[in-house]
């Protein structure tokens, strides 16, 4: 056992403090992880809203890169010093998904046996099983994903949550490629990871929706080919104009991706669909929500697919070193989602600043 300064959400929307956890010797089938960077996603500041479940405290943070320190007695997938992006679905290789081959449907994945604990004994719950804003976290051995290790902790480790689950919606769920259009409703961090995505597999025009202008800029950026602002103009019509520009006849793009997890603007990537295209929706709706007054009809007529992407489709053993190659090579720029990177005591004034929506992902390095 050794004990690591980590960051803890005590209770439901109160601030988060910095803390003195323990972090257990590995077991069979874990490793212990040396952080080097994580960054700071939605889900972590509704861990401390109490919007996902009441088992506090949580130990915050899961989209990281960092070095395997030790390992338990049967792991062979990693060792001591690799280089690895954590990742949040560790298939079991037995579940009735994996077994017909469909791995990224795991149901049945998993995380550490162990528990991290508060110096009183008190047991975390690690965010989506990782828990990384924390000097060293205890994880499952399949949560580690070795990759280049010349490659910049802080870029790559956002491979491990929303920039994965943003590309994968376009090239894993939406199969977007050369030939194809692409809208994507919702330009932060997911969506903006989906223009990038869209862009590296060649698709063309590459539409990019929000409503507001500096995320607009960001996506131009990252490869959109036009913008639309829905807070000024219809979004579909628009839409419908610009694929038809490039596709003469086309009523819509062939992928609408909606990174905003809401009706309203799930239905605007619904209308704003070519016939027989595809709709992915990677953002993630509350319990709550609901898509009223949809013509079944519409849904029957337009043909084509209603999708939803978890964690972008992906198997982080086949797509993390692809795309960390990719970014070597100069062909993806994951530089451009670190907004900033803070230190571990920052982490209260980064959910601030995500709520104001002035940054893409603010990055703790440790
Ligand atoms: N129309 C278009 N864009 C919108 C709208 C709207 N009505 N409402 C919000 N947006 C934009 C915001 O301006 C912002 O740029 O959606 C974007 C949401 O981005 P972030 O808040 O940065 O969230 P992100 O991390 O990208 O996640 C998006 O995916 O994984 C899920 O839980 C996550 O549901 C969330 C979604
Ligand atoms: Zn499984
Ligand atoms: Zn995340």
């Amino acid at each position: 056992m050794q004990q690591v300064k980590a960051v803890v959400a005590k209770g439901k929307g109160l601030p988060v403090e910095l803390v003195t956890i323990n972090v257990p010797d590995p077991g069979p089938g874990e490793a212990v992880v040396k952080v080097q960077a994580c960054g700071v996603c939605h889900t972590d500041l509704h861990y401390r809203e109490g919007g996902i479940n009441d088992d506090f405290p949580f130990l915050l943070g899961h989209e990281a890169a960092g070095v395997v320190e030790a390992v338990g007695p049967d792991v062979t997938e990693v060792a001591p010093g690799d280089f690895v992006i954590l990742n949040w679905r560790a298939v079991c290789g037995e579940c009735r998904a994996c077994r017909r081959g469909d791995l990224h449907y795991c149901f049945n994945t998993h995380n550490a046996t162990q528990r991290m604990t508060l110096e009183d004994g008190t047991e975390l719950s690690p965010a989506l099983g990782i828990g990384a804003f924390a000097e060293k976290t205890l994880v499952a051995a399949g949560q580690c994903t070795k990759v280049d290790p010349s490659a910049r902790p802080a870029a790559v480790g956002l491979l491990g949550c929303g920039v994965m689950a943003g590309i994968g919606a376009a090239i894993n769920t939406g199969a977007v490629t050369r030939g194809r259009s692409v809208a994507v409703i919702g330009c932060g961090g997911v969506g903006a990871a989906a223009i990038a995505g869209s862009a590296l597999a060649g698709a063309s025009p590459i539409i990019a929706v929000d409503i507001d202008p500096q995320k607009l800029a960001k996506a131009r950026e990252l490869g959109a080919t036009h913008t639309v602002d829905s807070s000024q103009v219809d979004p579909v019509a628009e839409i419908k104009r610009i694929a038809a520009e490039t596709y003469e006849g086309a009523d819509g793009a062939d992928v609408v991706i909606e990174a905003v997890g809401r009706p309203e603007t799930w239905k605007q990537a619904f209308y704003a669909r070519d016939l027989a295209g595809t709709v992915v929706l990677v953002g993630v709706p509350t319990p709550d929500m609901k898509v009223p007054d949809l013509p079944l009809i519409d849904v029957f007529g337009r043909g084509g697919a209603l999708k939803s992407s978890w964690y972008g489709d992906c198997l982080p053993s086949r797509d993390f070193p692809m795309l960390v190659d990719l970014y070597q090579q100069g062909r993806l720029d994951l530089d451009a989602f670190v907004t900033e990177e803070i230190g571990i005591d920052d982490v209260e004034a980064a959910f601030e600043r995500m709520h104001h929506g002035d940054v893409l992902r603010s990055v703790v390095i440790l």
